[in-house]
This record gives structure tokens, sequence and C-alpha cells, in this order.
């Protein structure tokens, strides 16, 4: 039995809009996500045997890897820890791989933390992708992509953009993605307080402050000229992001208002209130020259993304004092789609 080593990245969201509440109970959104270079480790075989064995357990940082994503702060522990039992996304998406494509052997799975978790970066959900996507490569008969992205749904909102990596263009639950061209690897840096935020928490709490938006409210991608345009999610977030780095949100062709619509990210609204930390740590990276900070999906982790290596490291130095932060990168879609034979 022989196990493949495989990456799982973490994502920040670049924007985030709550349209609604919609019948089924889900909310309607329209976000962008972006992989970083920050990921996890598993080892997965196909083994003698049957059923799922899975071990988890933080990751042991490497000098190597350190390149890729350096902790600043005392990292605790518990932030890396989560369960080996049934109740873990990546047991859920094995066990919906062996009953779907039919597979035989035990499913062995050893998974290293570095992702924290109740940060909103996604950490379980592209453990779930990349174990999905796995068993799928060894499938008798290979999954199209449109079969592997109905698994991954019901596996949660969050899975299918682990699917494509790089940059995509999330709709719907979240679920309904599609790839945008990559950004520049911009140095990102992330940072976490000590307070976790539990994403339907999070939603319950917008929907005590938004009883008016309701499903039936929600507009359609296109066809609305405010709030859920193409314009406002496409057509910002990627051309904005530069513009603003290179300071022509200035220029009148490229009003701030204009460019910083439709970018922000919803949840800030309930989640800051909940600690001062979440406000002062979006000033300090905005004072520090991240040309862009901001909450990354219902947190607790916010992010600053910069144009300057040296200002990147130094905010990720200073804010590690006393909160956690990690000096990393955005990951494109070469690197940060699921490996393995497609
Ligand atoms: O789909 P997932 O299991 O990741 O979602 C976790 C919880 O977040 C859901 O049970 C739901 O309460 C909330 N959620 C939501 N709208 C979304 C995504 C998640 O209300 N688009």
């Amino acid at each position: 039995m022989k196990s493949v080593r495989l990456r799982s990245w973490a994502k920040i969201n670049l924007g985030l809009k709550i349209a609604g509440l919609r019948p089924d109970g889900f909310h309607e959104l329209r976000t962008v996500f972006q992989t970083i270079a920050l990921y996890d480790d598993i080892d997965i075989a196909l083994a003698a045997g049957s059923g799922i064995r899975l071990d988890c357990a933080p990751a042991r940082e490497t000098p190597r890897r350190a390149a890729l994503a350096h902790v600043f702060g005392s990292l605790p522990q518990a932030w890396l820890q989560v369960p080996s039992g049934d109740s873990n996304l990546v047991w859920k998406a094995a066990a919906l791989a062996i009953e779907h494509f039919r597979l035989r052997g035990q499913v062995r799975i050893t998974l290293r933390k570095r992702i924290p978790t109740q940060s909103g970066l996604g950490g379980g959900s592209g453990n779930a992708a990349v174990v999905l996507h796995w068993l799928a490569s060894q499938a008798r008969r290979r999954p199209s992509p449109a079969q592997l992205w109905t698994l991954g749904t019901q596996l949660g909102s969050d899975v299918a953009p682990f699917l494509i990596g790089g940059t995509a263009l999330g709709l719907g639950r979240g679920d309904e993605c599609y790839a945008l061209p990559d950004l520049p690897a911009w140095p990102c840096v992330l940072v976490r307080p000590r307070l976790g935020v539990e994403t339907a928490g999070a939603f319950r709490r917008w929907d005590e402050l938004h009883p008016s938006v309701a499903a039936g409210a929600i507009p359609g991608l296109t066809s609305s000229p405010g709030l859920a345009t193409i314009y406002s999610f496409c057509s910002s977030d990627i051309q904005a992001l530069p513009a603003s780095r290179l300071g022509r949100d200035r220029d009148p062709e490229l009003p701030g208002s204009k460019v910083r619509a439709g970018i922000e990210n919803d949840f800030e609204e309930v989640v800051f209130p909940l600690s001062p930390d979440f406000a002062r740590i979006k000033r300090t990276l905005l004072r520090a020259g991240a040309f862009w900070a901001s909450l990354s999906g219902s947190g607790a982790a916010l992010y600053g993304l910069f144009a300057e290596p040296a200002q990147a490291h130094a905010a990720a130095e200073k804010l590690g004092g006393r909160d956690v932060a990690w000096l990393t990168r955005l990951a494109p879609r070469r690197l940060a789609r699921p490996a393995g034979p497609r």
C-alpha cells in the first residue's frame, strides 16, 4: 500500500455579499474565492480492508514549508485540532466517495493541520475537496467534473472552489463556482484574533440585522443594476485590486467609492462588534501598507494584501506580537488545484 501526499490549500474571500435568505435556509452569496499558500498535508491511500481510518494532528513545521507560510506569534495548538471521527468533513468525503464510486479497500488518511479552524479559511472544506478528488481518481469509472461538483456541494457550500483552485467567482450558496483569471501572487498577511467565529451563528446575526431581506427579494446576477451585478463582483474585484495597488483609485476614472463597492465583506458588519480586535487588526494592516484588508468569510481571520514583500513581512511581525499572523501569498490555480490523475 503506497500513500500519496497531497496539499490542501486555504482560501480567503475577496469580498462577500450576502444577497438574502433563501427558501432552503441557506444564504444567497456573491463572492470571489482566492486560494492562498497556507496548506494542510493529507497522506491518503487505499489499503487492504474496508472502511475509513482517519488520523488528525497539528503539522510540525519544516524550514522548506515555512517559506510558503511563516507563522508569527504563538499559535495555539487547539486551533489545529480537529476530530478524527465521522464528524470530520474529511471522513464524510471519504464515506461519500466509497459509496458513490463503489471503492474497495480501506481509505487511510493522515491529516496534518496548519490551517486554523473557525477562521473563514475553508480548512475543512478544502480537506474534503482534496480527499473527494483523489478518491474519484481511483474510481473504475472516473466522474465528470460536473459529477464531482455535485458530490462536493453535498458536503458543504465551500467545497466547490477547492475543486478549481486559484481565483473563482462563487454564486448561489457559494457552491456555484466559476474559474477567473489568476491574480498576481501578492504577499498576503493573515491575522487570527483569539476569538473564533462559527459560520452558522454569523449568518443568524446577519438575519437579525436584515429581517426584510428575504429570498424573494434576491436580485438576479445580471438583471439588477445594484448589489449583485457581475460588474460589482468580477470587474471590481479583479480589476480594482491592481488599480488600487497602483494608487489609481484616486483617478477620476476610477473613483474610490466605485472601485471599493462590491468587494467589502458583509460579515464585517456582524463580526466586528464581537471584539475590538477585528477593527484594530484591519486598521493595523492598512496602516502597515496593505492595499486591501478584510475579514475572510465569516472570520475570525483577517487578511491584508500587499504590493511590497518587505511591508508584508513587517506587518506580520508586528501583528504576531499580540495576535497570530501568517506571512503567505496568493496561490495561483496551477499550484492550488487538486493534484492527482484527472
Ligand atoms: O454548507 P455548510 O455546511 O458549509 O454551511 C454551514 C452553515 O452555514 C449552514 O448550516 C448554514 O447555516 C450556513 N450557510 C448559509 N448560507 C450559505 C452557506 C452556509 O446560511 N450560503
